[in-house]
């Protein structure tokens, strides 16, 4: 069923009642932006601070610590209530959730909106791709900003301008790829100016976006002394275009030839690496699309060592296997490119018994969408296809009948690897990722016994292809609620551009307690400098 998109008008009033010091604490979280289409306090830019009034009622409230039967109130944009019989007057809209679940919209933290990317540009933009987020059940992303020639400032600028048609709230990482000073004075602006507590350093995509081991050292050392995370794309880019040359030698130029031009061992080798030179620097690390059981088990050997280290899996990795990069259509095989690639049946149902057993922590999608023609690209030389899958809108649908449905995940695990998690290493927890009085009122319900079909014929991204066409699945979300207002209902979207809020995210979240402790710890065991008297001759 091709469901419609209503695009409603800007609210551009802010209504004070009894909840206006809660909101203004909250707000204060929210960007200050004085540009247009960035959320300021009190709403005057523009933001789409919603008067709606919803009470859910009859529902299971499922967060990651606990579920339980309760209804939910909101007003304003903000949980006001969670507790079981609520009245309401007749200007509340009433939502029935009888015998369904109750939870905190989906957190994506890896997108790629509107990136300039192996020569093209990503099919999704920031409306188009938050429009079918909000579809899928996820009420933010964290998107991936781009530097302009290695400048942080000029690609935070950039983004700015690419989100201004936001309809959901949203945050930033920022990649580096060059080092010098100013690189590193602009990522403190980053982290204390403009709300950005992360940053990516991509080891593969030699000649692009990859960074020495060198500029990975400084970075990490910067993150730490940032409170920033320090992310990272791992894949060996040196063999990667070793493993390239090799399949070009050997005739094979089709989408199989990406899938055996870097196999699983260069992502172990890359992961392992930076997982290696985090301990050195004594700093968090977040591995991002995990898509092979030889880098998840780097991850896991580091976790049981006691590092702290995040492993992302992406919805294709835990879903699809490389078979497809076989298939003899050129353009069906191209649309599962993706790096590091799909890999070989069986890594998928080892991703997702790390997931479940907390090996793996949180569900991204990296969704980065091409069309046909742009992958087309490739056709003659499996280089030039331009990497990246969809998945923003089928996230929370796939991880939900994959892990739950099959009786792999707890539904308060569910909650905690697409929404919680992510709140929490972000630093915004509670604000998102939970349904508790005070947080922000982005909640989807799900109905576990409704059924979906996905499609590209369907599906509200503007890309001609989806690499889940025809999967069907149990446990649909019936109903998204964005900043308090019901964006979704009844197969119908109802999104506003430009009311996207971008939410700032501190710096020192929780992966950064103790980090003191342990150096300190360490210079006390050096026994050094050994206090020698001088030599005589
Ligand atoms: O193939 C991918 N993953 N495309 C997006 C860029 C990246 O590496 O995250
Ligand atoms: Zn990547
Ligand atoms: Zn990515």
């Amino acid at each position: 069923m091709v469901s419609k998109i209503t695009f409603s008008s800007r609210r551009r009033s802010f209504r004070p009642d009894a909840l206006l010091v809660l909101v203004l604490v909250l707000l204060s979280t929210y960007e200050g932006h004085p540009m247009e289409g960035f959320c300021a306090i009190g709403g005057e830019s523009g933001c789409a601070l919603s008067s709606e009034k919803i009470l859910i009622m009859g529902g299971t409230v499922v967060n990651a610590h606990h579920k339980e039967m309760s209804d939910v109130y909101i007003e304003d944009g903000i949980i006001v209530s969670v507790k079981p019989n609520i009245r309401v007057g007749d200007d509340v809209k009433v939502i029935d959730a009888t015998g369904k679940y109750v939870m905190p919209g989906g957190i994506d933290p890896h997108t790629h909106l509107d990136m300039e990317f192996m020569g093209t540009v990503t099919k999704d933009d920031f409306f188009t791709g938050q429009a079918a987020a909000l579809a899928g059940g996820t009420t933010m992303h964290i998107d991936f900003v781009m530097p302009v020639n290695g400048n942080l400032t000029a690609g935070f600028d950039a983004y700015v301008e690419k989100a201004k048609r936001s309809a959901m709230d949203y945050g930033f990482h920022m990649a580096i790829t060059k080092w010098d000073a100013g690189v590193s004075t602009e990522m403190e602006q980053m982290v204390n100016e403009k709300g950005i507590n992360s940053f990516k350093f991509f080891m593969a995509y030699k000649g692009s976006l990859m960074v020495s081991d060198e500029l990975l050292l400084q970075g990490l050392k910067k993150c730490k002394s940032l409170g920033a995370i320090a992310m990272v794309h791992a894949e060996n880019g040196d063999a990667v275009v070793e493993g390239q040359k090799r399949m070009i030698e050997l005739g094979i130029t089709g989408p199989e030839g990406h899938a055996l031009s870097r196999p699983p061992v260069l992502e172990a080798e890359a992961t392992a690496r930076a997982i290696r030179l985090a301990n050195f620097v004594n700093t968090p690390l977040y591995v991002v699309h995990v898509m092979s059981i030889d880098a998840m088990e780097e991850i896991a050997k580091a976790r049981k060592a006691g590092q702290r280290v995040i492993g992302e899996p992406v919805v294709s990795g835990l879903i699809l296997d490389d078979s497809w990069l076989w298939h003899p259509d050129f353009t069906t095989a191209a649309k599962y490119v993706m790096s590091p690639p799909i890999r070989k049946s069986g890594h998928d149902k080892a991703l997702q018994a790390a997931l479940s057993t907390n090996v793996l922590q949180l569900v991204a999608t990296d969704h980065c969408t091409f069309n046909s023609t742009q992958k087309a690209f490739g056709s003659e030389d499996f280089r030039k296809i331009p990497n990246g899958v969809n998945g923003i809108e089928e996230r929370m649908h796939l991880v939900w009948d994959r892990m739950v449905e099959s009786g792999q995940m707890a539904i308060t695990d569910f909650v905690r690897v697409t929404s919680t998690e992510c709140a929490k290493i972000f630093n915004i927890y509670p604000q998102k990722g939970a349904v508790l009085e005070g947080s922000d009122a982005d909640i989807i319900v799900l109905n576990p016994n409704a059924t979906y079909k996905i499609s590209a014929a369907s599906h509200h991204s503007k890309s001609d292809t989806n690499v889940y066409e025809g999967m069907t699945g149990k446990g649909k979300v019936e109903v998204t609620i964005s900043q308090g207002r019901v964006v979704w209902e009844d197969d119908e979207l109802k999104v506003t551009p430009g009311s996207g809020r971008y939410i700032r995210m501190p710096p020192f979240g929780y992966l950064f307690d103790g980090i003191q402790k342990v150096d300190a710890s360490y210079l006390a065991s050096l026994n050094a400098p050994v206090q020698r008297s001088k030599a005589t001759s």
